[in-house]
């Protein structure tokens, strides 16, 4: 199976893209402070063995998810080429679930961590849900265990890049209700500043041999997908 990256902060890619910036405007050569930094083992009750991640679960579970309390759904099929965090242990939705997170205005990575394995009660096959982030839309029907399968991933992570008002951001799973069964999961939730390229700089989106302009409008969110 190939591996799509393990769960690493994004400050590496974050970096570049700062980089980037200071290469094309001169005078400006520091780097993106990024302002929201919120790396998520939804799964952990707290309890993890990773000082670093226990200690950001400890600041920030019950902020983002104040009901949720209790140690998440351990992953039945535990590959031991998985790494441990965040994919061995889930949040698993029968009904809507949100997480609210307070953010400062503006453009922010959002990636998304799903290993689709069998969770107690719950057959891999039967997630199927949808993702919002405030008005917008992220997945819609969306079957991690089949997109998988057809990908050859063990675990998927998705990107996007969303703009969030200085309320903060809502992100919400449900599961669909046309499919007996059907749940919702999460495993991970990475979500970071990102300084806002898109309004300063109109990007080339190049088809073929022929370059086309594409303004990028404030709510548009972006997705990149990796696995
Ligand atoms: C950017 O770097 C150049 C070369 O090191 C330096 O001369 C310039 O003062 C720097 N600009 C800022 C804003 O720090
Ligand atoms: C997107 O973010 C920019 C900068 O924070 C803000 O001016 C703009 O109103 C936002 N747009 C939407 C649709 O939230
Ligand atoms: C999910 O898998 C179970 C067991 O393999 C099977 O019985 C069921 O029909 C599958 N459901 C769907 C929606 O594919
Ligand atoms: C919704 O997802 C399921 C599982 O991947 C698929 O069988 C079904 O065709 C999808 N429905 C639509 C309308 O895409
Ligand atoms: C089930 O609901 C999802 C999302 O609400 C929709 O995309 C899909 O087409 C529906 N599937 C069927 C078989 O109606
Ligand atoms: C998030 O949801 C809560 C509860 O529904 C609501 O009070 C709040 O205004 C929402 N925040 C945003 C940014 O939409």
């Amino acid at each position: 199976m190939k591996m799509p990256p393990p769960f690493l902060p994004f400050l590496t890619s974050l970096l570049l893209v700062a980089a980037v910036i200071s290469a094309e405007g001169a005078e400006d050569n520091s780097t993106f402070p990024p302002r929201d930094y919120i790396l998520l083992d939804c799964g952990s009750s707290g309890q993890t063995t990773d000082a670093r991640r226990s200690d950001l679960e400890r600041r920030h579970r019950s902020k983002y998810a104040p009901s949720l309390n209790s140690v998440g759904s351990q992953a039945s099929n535990q590959d031991s080429s998985v790494p441990q965090y965040p994919y061995l242990t889930a949040r698993v939705f029968t009904s809507p679930f949100t997480y609210s997170f307070p953010l400062g205005a503006g453009r922010k990575y959002l990636r998304l961590y799903f290993y689709p394995s069998d969770y107690p009660n719950h057959a891999a096959n039967d997630s199927l849900f949808a993702v919002t982030a405030g008005p917008i839309t992220l997945h819609h029907n969306f079957s991690a265990y089949q997109t998988s399968l057809a990908l050859n991933f063990a675990y998927l992570i998705r990107e996007f890049s969303v703009n969030v008002s200085s309320a903060g951001l809502n992100l919400t799973f449900t599961p669909v209700n046309n499919h007996s069964n059907s749940y919702a999961f999460i495993n991970g939730i990475e979500i970071v500043s990102m300084p806002d390229i898109f309004s300063t700089v109109t990007p080339l989106l190049i088809t073929g041999t022929t370059p086309t302009e594409y303004q990028i409008q404030d709510d548009w969110a972006m997705k990149q997908f990796t696995g």
